[in-house]
């Protein structure tokens, strides 16, 4: 198999660690750079001894240079970066050819207007916003397939979407009664020394947070909207809760006239069925994060309750795979022609 020169940007992070895990088993990935500022010069296995003895663990991390990550000859980039970093890389990376999978939220909304209202600042590269595609595999495989610039979608909206979509689409469900939960990780806020995620703040606490306009909002209603053909808005409640990886969400909607439980099953089984990564646990099952932790899979769960008249539906992912790497992987792997499974 011939290999491919990649590159991974912010690689010491969570979610860089989690694509260094992924593409040290990719078959058709060699690994030529990649970049963190606080461990240039030292290698991967130095720093994440996990990693000694694989492939690549030799390798050592350069400074965070995008002129360097095109001097290593990569034709792919993951940028693993804290929001509001990726154009910085992604500008120069895709001016010199290279095809740039980025897993932060700077390229996933088409509106900068809409950026600016939910993040607080102008879009620093709009240019860039319209060549990007939402790199959800399961809505934009074909898109993905020929794009340069994709834009991985976060947890929380993988979470909510690919539940929530099959529904929208036939009009099973009154767009206007969306209310979502979702609890997440404590990696889910990234590797960085902050008070509100030390252990001893953390241990033995739940809390919400983000409410009532958490920023990741505008990609879930920019996604929903599109699949409704009208605008849509949702109540959206994140919880902090004490585990290191993994996110349940739990959805309620009002039923449509006449809509019951077998629409809900078969809308949700049309559409996902042929999906390698979507795994639907019925009217009976449940969605647990023990068993989609460190795994690609989305589980899916629902529920009827005839008291109220709506549906309930439950998803589990692991935030650092299908929610972050594993699903950048996804994309990566049909950017390059391969299985779409392969390293996951
Ligand atoms: N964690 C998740 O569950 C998750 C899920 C979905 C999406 N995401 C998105 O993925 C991106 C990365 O998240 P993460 O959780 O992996 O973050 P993280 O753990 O904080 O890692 C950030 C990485 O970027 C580097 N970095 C930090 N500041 C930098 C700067 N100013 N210039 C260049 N490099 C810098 C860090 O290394 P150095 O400091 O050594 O340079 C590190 O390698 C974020 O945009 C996040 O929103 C994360």
């Amino acid at each position: 198999m011939n290999l491919v020169n990649v590159a991974v940007v912010g690689a010491s992070g969570y979610s860089g660690q989690e694509l260094l895990r992924l593409l040290v088993r990719h078959p058709g990935v060699e690994l030529v750079c990649v970049t963190s500022r606080q461990y240039a010069g030292r290698t991967i296995g130095e720093v994440y001894p996990r990693f000694e003895g694989r492939k690549f663990a030799r390798l050592k991390f350069t400074g965070s240079d995008a002129a360097a990550v095109v001097a290593s000859g990569a034709r792919f980039a993951f940028l693993a970066l804290p929001h509001g970093l990726a154009h910085e890389y992604a500008a120069p990376l895709l001016d010199a050819g290279l095809r740039v999978i980025d897993l932060s939220a700077d390229f996933r909304l088409k509106d900068p207007a809409v950026y600016e209202d939910f993040y607080g600042v102008a879009h620093p590269a709009p240019q860039l916003l319209s060549r990007s595609v939402y790199g959800l595999p399961e809505l934009y495989r074909d898109h993905i397939r020929t794009a340069s610039l994709i834009a991985s979608p976060g947890c929380y909206p993988t979470s909510i979407l690919l539940p929530l979509i099959p529904l929208m689409r036939q009009r099973l469900i009154d767009p206007k009664s969306i209310v979502a939960a979702s609890l997440s990780g404590v990696s889910g806020a990234g590797r960085k020394t902050e008070v509100d995620y030390l252990f001893c703040e953390c241990n033995e606490d739940a809390r919400a947070y983000g409410i009532p306009k958490h920023r990741h909002l505008s990609e879930i209603e920019q996604e929903l909207t599109t699949v409704a053909g009208e605008p849509v808005v949702i109540s959206f409640a994140p919880h902090l809760i004490p585990l290191n990886r993994g996110m349940a969400t739990t959805i309620h909607a009002n039923l449509g006239p006449g809509v019951g439980i077998r629409d809900i099953a078969g809308a949700l089984t049309e559409a996902w069925k042929s999906e390698p990564f979507v795994r639907l646990k019925g009217e009976t099952g449940s969605a647990d994060i023990k068993n989609v932790a460190h795994t690609n899979f989305i589980d899916i769960a629902w529920r009827h309750d005839p008291r109220t008249g709506r549906v309930v539906l439950m998803s589990a992912i692991d935030n650092l795979v299908k929610g972050a790497s594993g699903q950048a992987v996804q994309s990566f792997n049909i950017l390059g022609g391969w299985a779409e499974t392969v390293a996951l």
